[in-house]
């Protein structure tokens, strides 16, 4: 007979388990012997290897190094887990945190950030809504109103913190859709240079438009998008019964920091009443500076602007923002309610928001601290002195290869990035990109510096991004020894 309905509930009788309640002095421990990990990482950094030569294989099939396993049914010690961490795995990828990295867009990831998550993680408090965390929200809304004020939006702009410009350029269009066209949106036209990210193609995809809906626009010779095409383009597709609804402008392509004409393409949009977003998410933090608030004067007039303080911040990857000038835009495009939530703000103070009226994320970590801890400490002025430091050294970086003989600037810098590749008369393109290819992977074969290619008009270009905190003069200078040097040896091998 089982015993009467009740009966077994019983407080003492239910199984009761407590060891994922690890003690302060357990947590003691734990993170002192993965500090002592971290400090011998942190010190050795500038010795360590970039990893680069899997990146010279990119483009073959990586050999899966592990294979899967069954879920653990017991633990294991702490000592093992950080060993195989530190000896195997983090040592077997790129090294993205390393002075060397100069490839794609680095940042380096700056330990106050380490610090602040640590802590934003250990008090585990919500920040998705207002009423579940009052100061912590404000502080988050704090460093996006810092954001808006650092580009120069107007006092309407709000925003939401993503985990990086993918997700900010995803909600951008979906604010840009919700806002110009109808509930039936398949007839929409939205325009990106022939440079823009693949994020924004992909945005668009996911925010439900065919793929033709998506029109790209030649770039000219610095690699910015054509003006007349764009016009041309816009009056076709109204001609041919579409609707044009937003100009996406890159304020620093990933493939050589080129900034579109942003004045123009803002007035252009307001002529055209389109949405006007600026793909800040590279370049964007480099308005801070004299020389980088010059190149993206016209910021300002963006309907939306995408940030990274994942790159230009320096902030260890996780990080994106996106800015919207009219801030209740961006809430209506995303606001939903639900019987069991709380009652959302109905405020015009910037220091109140609910995140999730914001952007696709209920739940989601509380982002603001790592940016709001290493802004409080330091202030701003070393943000700058480190991007007024990055365009400088790419500045001289081209200097430099412009000097070397045979050596082919692609793009000169407009921001912190340059291409450039070694020529060698008489050969055909395809030669010369196999030339590159081939100088490309004799430097990356010295695992000192790990630069990476892009194709510019089928042309292969090798490009330094210098935008980590870590990248001073002296590993810029090995990167140019280390180029002259190869640059030699391989022209002086037999042509392809
Ligand atoms: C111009 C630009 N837009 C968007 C992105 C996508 O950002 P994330 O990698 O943070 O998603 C990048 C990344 O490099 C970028 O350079």
């Amino acid at each position: 007979m089982p015993p009467p309905f009740g009966m077994s509930n019983q407080p003492g009788e239910i199984p009761e388990d407590r060891t994922l309640e690890i003690s302060a002095e357990v947590l003691r421990e734990w993170t002192g012997k993965a500090l002592a990990y971290l400090q011998a990482y942190i010190t050795s950094l500038p010795s360590q290897p970039m990893g680069s030569a899997r990146a010279a294989k990119a483009g073959d099939a990586v050999a899966p190094a592990l294979a899967p396993e069954a879920i653990p049914r017991q633990g294991m010690d702490l000592d093992r887990l950080l060993e195989h961490l530190f000896q195997r795995a983090i040592p077997g990828s790129f090294n993205t945190a390393s002075p060397g990295y100069l490839g794609y867009i680095p940042g380096g990831g700056i330990l106050h950030a380490a610090l602040a998550d640590f802590i934003a993680a250990a008090v585990n408090r919500y920040v998705g809504v207002y009423v579940a965390a009052p100061e912590l929200v404000a502080l988050e809304a704090q460093v996006l109103l810092w954001f808006a004020q650092m580009t120069g939006l107007p006092t309407t702009a709000r925003g939401v913190l993503t985990s990086g410009g993918s997700m900010a350029n995803f909600t951008a269009v979906v604010t840009a859709r919700t806002t110009k066209l109808p509930e039936n949106f398949l007839n929409g036209v939205l325009y990106v240079s022939d440079q823009a990210h693949h994020s924004l193609a992909k945005a668009a995809r996911m925010a439900g438009f065919p793929a033709s809906a998506v029109q790209t626009i030649p770039s000219d010779e610095r690699w910015c998008m054509r003006l007349d095409d764009l016009v041309a383009a816009v009056a076709g597709d109204r001609a041919a019964g579409r609707t044009p609804f937003m100009v996406v402008a890159s304020a620093g392509t990933a493939n050589t920091g080129a900034v579109d004409d942003l004045p123009e393409l803002a007035r252009l949009c307001a002529r055209e009443q389109l949405w006007f977003h600026v793909d800040a998410a590279y370049g964007g933090f480099f308005c801070l500076t004299a020389e980088g608030k010059k190149a993206l004067a016209g910021m300002e007039q963006a309907d939306s602007i995408t940030m990274d303080p994942h790159k230009g911040l320096f902030l260890p990857y996780g990080t994106g923002a996106l800015l919207v000038r009219d801030g209740e835009l961006l809430r209506r495009a995303h606001s939903s309610t639900a019987d069991y939530m709380p009652a959302m703000q109905e405020t015009t103070d910037p220091l109140v928001q609910d995140f999730c009226e914001y952007g696709p994320e209920l739940s989601r970590d509380f982002r603001g601290l790592r940016i709001w801890l290493p802004l409080k400490l330091h202030g701003i002025a070393p943000f700058i002195a480190n991007l007024e430091e990055k365009l400088a050294l790419t500045r001289y970086a081209a200097d430099v290869l412009r000097a070397m003989e045979n050596m082919e600037i692609l793009a000169e810098p407009q921001l912190s990035i340059v291409a450039f590749r070694l020529t060698r008369k008489g050969l055909s393109t395809a030669a010369t990109n196999d030339l590159n290819r081939r100088l490309l992977a004799r430097i990356q074969a010295h695992d000192r510096v790990f630069l990476t290619a892009t194709s510019l008009r089928g042309v292969f270009a090798l490009r330094i991004c210098v935008l980590s905190f870590r990248t001073h003069r002296d590993r810029i200078d090995e990167t140019l020894d280390l180029i002259a040097r190869e640059a030699a040896a391989v022209e002086s091998l037999p042509g392809p």
